[in-house]
């Protein structure tokens, strides 16, 4: 080889170098250009397909592939919200009763009520933790609850001790018949699991229903 073609050769190539760092700006420059240490390490179309990959993974793990569907998950966090708000009215509304009940039975009906607020208490964090097992948010502020509960509450009235009695049971009430409802929609949304959890409930609030109306069959209340 000729001096004349080896520097030929070497001219050719510095062109070649310089029309490639024309082509690609030093602020944005590919990597496969010139190999500088202040390029990027990995080709975009590399790089792009790892972060693919890591939202793939991110987003696998807020989905949880325990064969129910997007949407089928969705309809059952939304009923899982509506009793939580209901559950919330009338944790509120027992506590209530246990501060204001009057009248010759008021240790009793005080000692009662403050066993249901707190059987409700319970209740009312497994709904809300139900949501959550769902991977949906559960609802969690005042103004979620009474916008969403079905059951009315009565601000500013002082019901006598039976009154307060007949209100609980007709709740309580209430919220059976709703979770019959609740339950055969969780079982047409495939969650057998929800399904379960919402006929355990179902047989709290009878039971609770029960207390209360045996209450009622006294004729001193
Ligand atoms: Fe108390």
């Amino acid at each position: 080889m000729s001096a004349t073609t080896v520097r030929d050769q070497s001219l050719s190539e510095e062109m070649i170098d310089a029309t490639l760092a024309d082509s690609f700006p030093a602020s944005d420059p590919p990597s496969w250009t010139l190999g500088r240490d202040s390029y990027p390490e990995k080709e975009p179309a590399t790089a792009m397909i790892e972060t693919a990959k890591a939202n793939s993974k991110e987003a696998s793990i807020m989905n949880p592939n325990i064969g129910l569907s997007e949407e089928e998950r969705v309809a059952v966090v939304k009923i899982l919200n509506a009793l939580l708000a209901d559950e919330y009215v009338l944790y509120t509304k027992t506590r209530n009763y246990h501060w204001n009940v009057l009248g010759p039975q008021f240790n009793d009906l005080h000692k009662f009520f403050e066993e249901q607020y707190t059987e409700l208490n319970v209740v009312v964090d497994d709904v809300a933790e139900r949501a959550r097992s769902l991977c949906g948010w559960s609802f969690g502020t005042l103004s979620e609850f009474s916008q969403h509960a079905r059951l009315k509450e009565h601000p500013g009235q002082h019901p006598n001790a039976r009154e307060m009695i007949a209100n609980l049971l007709a709740d309580h009430e209430t919220i059976v018949r709703q979770l019959r409802k609740d339950l055969e929609a969780a079982e047409k949304h495939h969650d057998m699991g929800t399904n379960d959890f919402l006929t355990g409930l179902m047989e709290k609030h009878e039971k609770m229903a029960w207390m209360l109306r045996a209450f009622l069959q006294a004729e001193s209340v």
